[in-house]
């Protein structure tokens, strides 16, 4: 507990991380802080806090906090080193979606009737994250399950794929719990393939649980680990501006069905930007999860799995909103005042996941009005069911051929390989 209640904030700005730290001392949560560069003084803090490095003896780790902002190839980055064996470096940008969830909140709910959102970011955080392991859990939810099966079954393929393109980056969009990506791993570590994996994902505690146990379970000899907090467009940002990855032959995976939780077209775009930057002739590949599932009993029955953890995590939007925005916005984002629906889109091949108005709700937030109606709908997040066909349409204007599939008949879920065309 100690380590997630201030790590999460110690790559924000440097004041709230003087706060956190300042907080985590007062309850007891850090055995103790080290500075090695004296600028700010926190009253009444037993060491002096400053915006340089800091390092930090929680209960359980040492952590190495680095202020690099004044570097300028680092997209104001800063790293935390956890005990030297792998490396979680925060390259969320100061204006990125993630670092302005609060207004990306406030946007999504003044947006005209039916075109209200709350930002998917919101579902992946802490506890986000742990409704979803619960919910990834449920033999119901056959994406997980499926995919899992398939890579077991496919794993010597997908990795010799790999290996075969020379790459020595392997990054990892929404690495998530990483189990999955464990089974490539190992396989990859086997043929002596040397490469450093990149985790990214949004969430920092998520990552670090996922890197510690990976590491504790694999013992990799030929690859290192590293993980990147931050989103998709920090990553692509990342890719083409950072030294650690310019030059570097480079595949990328994205498993999960994570990339139809973005639109056809918003998805396909994202492609293209992660080629461009990188140059084409640094990206060796994509391999991508995708659920083409057009059974709706089975897709109806995998999205409110028995028990109730899918309505419990669409939910958590409310909460992680409320928490965003402030006790202002509790009149709105209330939990009493929503009720979970969802339904299959037969024309947008995707799940869309909502919460409807049990009445009419009103509240000023930042001195703005918000109001929705009874009956109007919030939109949380969606998955989309794609086809080979779909897929194939996504990835062509973005320069990309669809090379190789490796999919599960019964289910219609595939694992793509994509790569620049000739
Ligand atoms: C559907 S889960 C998939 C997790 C994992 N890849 C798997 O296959 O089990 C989506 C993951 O993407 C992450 N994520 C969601 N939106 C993101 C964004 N915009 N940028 C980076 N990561 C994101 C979430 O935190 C979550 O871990």
């Amino acid at each position: 507990m100690a380590k997630e209640f201030y790590i999460s904030r110690m790559d924000s700005k440097v004041a709230d991380t003087i706060a956190a730290v300042q907080l985590a001392l007062d309850k007891r949560l850090v055995k103790s802080v080290r500075t090695q560069r004296k600028v700010i003084c926190v009253p009444g803090c037993r060491d002096e806090i400053i915006a340089g490095n800091i390092s930090i003896k929680s209960l359980k780790h040492e952590y190495r906090y680095e202020d690099c902002s004044s570097s300028p190839s680092s997209i104001n980055s800063r790293s935390l080193s956890i005990e030297g064996t792998y490396r979680i470096v925060d390259i969320r940008q100061e204006d990125a979606p993630l670092t302005n969830l609060r207004t990306q909140t406030l946007e999504g709910l003044r947006q005209p009737r039916n075109q209200k959102y709350l930002p998917s970011l919101l579902l992946w955080g802490d506890e986000g994250q742990q409704l979803y392991d619960e919910i990834v859990r449920s033999k119901h939810y056959y994406p997980y399950r499926v995919e899992s099966e398939l890579l077991k079954l496919k794993v010597g393929d997908i990795a010799r794929k790999i290996a075969s393109t020379g790459s020595d980056v392997l990054l990892e969009l929404g690495a998530g719990n990483m189990e999955k990506t464990g089974l490539i791993l190992r396989h990859l570590d086997a043929l002596d393939t040397p490469l450093t994996y990149y985790a990214l994902d949004v969430d920092h505690t998520a990552l670090e649980y996922a890197l510690k146990s990976l590491q504790d379970s694999l013992k990799l000899r030929n690859i290192n680990l590293c993980a990147l907090q931050g989103t998709y467009e920090d990553a692509a940002k990342w890719l083409a501006t950072s030294e650690e990855a310019r030059g570097r032959k480079k595949t990328i995976a994205w498993l999960g069905n994570s990339i139809a939780n973005l639109e056809q077209g918003e998805a396909g775009d994202l492609l293209g930007r992660f080629s461009e930057a990188q140059g084409v002739e640094c990206l060796q590949g994509f391999i991508i999860g995708i659920d083409g599932c057009q059974d709706v009993s089975r897709i109806n029955k995998a999205y409110d799995i028995p028990g109730g953890a899918t309505r419990r995590w669409v939910r958590y939007a409310l909460k992680a909103g409320r928490l965003q925005l402030g006790p202002e916005a509790d009149a709105v984002l209330h939990d009493d005042n929503w009720q979970w629906a969802a339904a299959w889109n037969p024309g947008n091949h995707r799940y869309e996941n909502y919460l409807t108005a049990r009445k009419t709700l009103t509240a000023t937030i930042d001195g703005t009005m918000v109001k929705i109606e009874e009956g109007e709908r919030l939109h949380t997040l969606s998955s989309g069911k794609w086809t080979r066909s779909d897929v194939d349409r996504m990835c062509s204007p973005q320069g990309l051929v669809l090379a190789d599939i490796w999919s599960s008949p019964d289910v219609g879920y595939g694992i793509y390989w994509l790569q620049p065309a000739e």
